[in-house]
């Protein structure tokens, strides 16, 4: 049985979590494999909206195994807010279908305290993180000084780490930033009624994935963020602090690079970024505000308005080309409508010579200008929209021009929030997928 990744092509936020979501019944369990609860995927099913950031998109569907593997920094207290929403929606969250990796690492209050603090002392340079802690944690884990969730079951030894981690994270808060220090006791007596209740969860995530695969099971992989916010790959340093490409789902899991078989990039019909960094499609005029209104482009998690601009084919080219994108999702298609032509960025201007991929010095992409298609745009309202003769030609057109300026055909349409809001077109995950 083939096995699915699901990524974001551009900057996060591009609908994701609807996509995990629509394509659920399909396999037979949903792994987040990097990320933290910066992430904030949201599902809308029959009136009601449920916003994810830790535990995978497929947790709406009752007979699907949700996992939280390795690659995933997981806050304890936030991963038991969430169970806690969903628990009051009638969720099963039982821990035969919901699994957190062991060896996840712990997002703890003094990496939150770091990161918010790092972020006001760099002022006009910030990177406009989430603030929730996400760095930090993953410099810890590099540091090979990280807490993980295994520590949990182990509490003498948990203790003995975050005492040792305080003394030097309170010498950086208290000693570098003037911020209040943190008293390693409270914290400890914090944790243990949340270790207590993950207890159950924990799993080894590895074993379980070749498990499932082994009982004829399919997997589908759930990225966070988008490729342009990857460490390496991402428009450094205005990036998150994880490996967002599809090759990461391996190593973020715990399964072999062979055992992934399609990459599915999602992708919005326009762009959007939220924090700082080089953005040259970003629209700052009435267009941009349009969109930005028209697409409620605010933050799931910190509530922040998102920046926006027109749909970018070197972004998406580059995407594909990183992840091996076998077909994209295209999302939010409808929010164009209304406007009287779209624009796709096919290349960019960069120091007096046309290039079809991003720069790679730092300060490159913050140099390019956009060179811009213009197409006609469309009046209709596509939110009804469900198989592709049901667009008006002019959106058919824009979803032509980007296969052609990306060589990846577009497989599903989204035309709403809502589940049932989308144009299936050749993607048929029981095939092979299409030669890229
Ligand atoms: P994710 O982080 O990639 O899962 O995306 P977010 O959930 O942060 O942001 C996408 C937003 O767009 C959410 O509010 C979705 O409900 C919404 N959405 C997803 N697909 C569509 C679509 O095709 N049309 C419209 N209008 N909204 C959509
Ligand atoms: P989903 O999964 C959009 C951005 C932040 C900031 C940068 C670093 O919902 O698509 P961090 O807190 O990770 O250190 O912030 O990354 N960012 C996201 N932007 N969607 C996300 O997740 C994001 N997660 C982080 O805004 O620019
Ligand atoms: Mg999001």
């Amino acid at each position: 049985m083939s096995n699915i990744v699901i990524i974001g092509a551009q900057w996060g936020d591009e609908g994701k979590g609807k996509i995990v979501d629509m394509l659920a019944p399909d396999v037979d369990a949903v792994v987040r494999f990097q990320g933290g609860h910066n992430a904030g995927h949201t599902v809308s099913v029959g009136g009601r909206t449920y916003k994810l950031k830790l535990i995978p998109s497929g947790i709406l569907h009752k007979n699907k195994i949700c996992l939280v593997g390795n690659g995933v920094v997981l806050d304890p207290r936030e991963f038991c807010a969430e169970m806690d929403a969903l628990l009051a929606e009638g969720l099963d969250l039982g821990p035969e279908r919901l699994k957190i990796s062991r060896k996840c690492h712990l997002v703890l209050p003094y990496h939150q305290a770091l990161d918010r603090t790092r972020e006001a002392a760099r002022g006009g340079d910030k990177i406009g993180t989430t603030g929730r802690g996400i760095g930090p944690c993953y410099e810890d884990k590099a540091a090979r000084a990280g807490i993980r969730a295994c520590d949990l079951e182990d509490f003498d030894l948990l203790g003995r780490k975050i005492r040792d981690a305080l003394k030097e994270k309170n010498a950086l808060l208290a000693g570098l930033y003037g911020q209040k220090a943190l008293d390693p006791e409270t914290l400890i007596e914090e944790l243990k009624p949340v270790a207590a209740r993950l207890a159950p969860y924990l799993a080894d995530v590895s074993e379980e994935l070749s498990r499932i695969e082994a009982g004829g099971g399919r997997i589908m992989f759930e990225g966070a963020q988008g490729v342009h916010l990857d460490i390496d790959h991402g428009t450094y340093p205005y990036v998150t602090s994880s490996n967002t490409v599809a090759g990461n789902a391996a190593a973020g899991a715990g399964i072999a690079p062979s055992r992934l078989h399609r990459v599915i990039g999602v992708a919005k019909a326009y762009t959007t970024r939220v924090g700082s960094g080089a953005f040259p499609t970003e629209l700052t005029g009435e267009t941009g505000q349009y969109i930005q209104k028209k697409g409620t482009e605010f933050g799931t998690v910190t509530g922040r308005k998102r920046r926006c601009g027109w749909l970018d084919a070197v972004v998406l080219r580059e995407s594909a080309r990183l992840c091996g994108v076998n077909d994209f999702a295209l999302t939010k298609l409808d929010v164009l409508s209304g406007l009287p032509e779209v624009k796709i960025c096919t290349e960019y201007a960069y120091r007096g010579r046309r290039i079809p991929y991003p720069p790679q010095a730092e300060k490159g992409l913050a140099e390019v200008e956009p060179v811009y298609e213009s197409l006609p745009g469309w009046q209709e309202d596509l939110s009804s929209a469900r198989v592709f003769s049901d667009l008006p030609e002019a959106a058919r057109n824009f979803v032509a021009r980007l296969e052609a300026l990306t060589g990846v055909p577009v497989g599903m349409i989204s035309v709403g929030a809502n589940r049932e809001q989308t144009v299936m077109r050749c993607l048929n995950l029981h095939s092979a997928p299409p030669a890229v």
